[in-house]
């Protein structure tokens, strides 16, 4: 099975190496691996809508494969569900991972927020090699860090504690956040819709 990932996102397609493994005789390409393609703009106003952008566009330039978009955020309660969708660029257009950090880390303080709960989502959209469409999600609870730590994952990895746990999903064993993540779970169920 050829399976296209819609991301240039080194740590997403990481994990989704290791996520996908069980599935037999899969060969897993990213649209980095296309000399010619350029990323869509993510329009959606919702993590299916976008998700939804990024598999069409993979699909367009490779119909007979199935191809797979992600789309992902995290949630901040105290500041009203934001970075979410918006995540990857909170800090800017181009903005680093580290400048992302930084400034959700800052508007907490400024804004004196006490409430720092929030989740990680992902919403897979996977188009099939007949075409179709399926449609995966995941959740992963717990709460924003007050200051950076570890050296793991991507993202805003090292600013978030896991529910139940006490360091940051950088600090914990990958295997965790294998198991766990809003990721992981909903590839997890991608993986039980395909040996259904
Ligand atoms: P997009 O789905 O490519 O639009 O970007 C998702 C953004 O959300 C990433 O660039 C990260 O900043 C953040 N994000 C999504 N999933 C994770 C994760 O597993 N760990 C840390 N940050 C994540």
């Amino acid at each position: 099975m050829d399976l296209w990932i819609a991301t240039n996102n080194k740590g997403k397609l990481n994990e989704f190496k290791v996520l996908l493994n069980p599935i037999s005789n899969l060969k897993i390409f990213s649209s980095s691996d296309l000399s010619v393609f350029s990323a869509p703009p993510e329009t959606g106003t919702t993590y299916l809508e976008n998700a939804r952008i990024k598999a069409k566009a993979l699909k367009a330039v490779r119909p007979e494969a199935w191809s797979l978009g992600d789309d992902s955020g995290l949630e901040v309660t105290g500041l009203g569900n934001l970075p979410g969708i918006h995540s990857a660029r909170y800090a800017g257009t181009n903005a680093r991972d580290s400048e992302n950090r930084a400034k959700l880390l800052k508007m907490l303080q400024i804004r004196n927020i006490t409430d720092r709960s929030a989740r990680f989502r992902c919403c897979l959209v996977v188009l099939t090699d007949q075409g179709e469409e399926w449609i995966f999600e995941g959740v992963m609870e717990g709460q924003v860090a007050l200051k950076e730590s570890g050296l793991m994952g991507f993202g805003y990895d090292s600013i978030f504690i896991p529910k139940g746990e006490s360091k940051t999903l950088a600090d914990l064993e990958p295997s965790f956040k294998n198991k766990h993540s809003h990721r992981a779970l909903a590839a997890q169920s991608f993986l039980q819709k395909l040996t259904q």
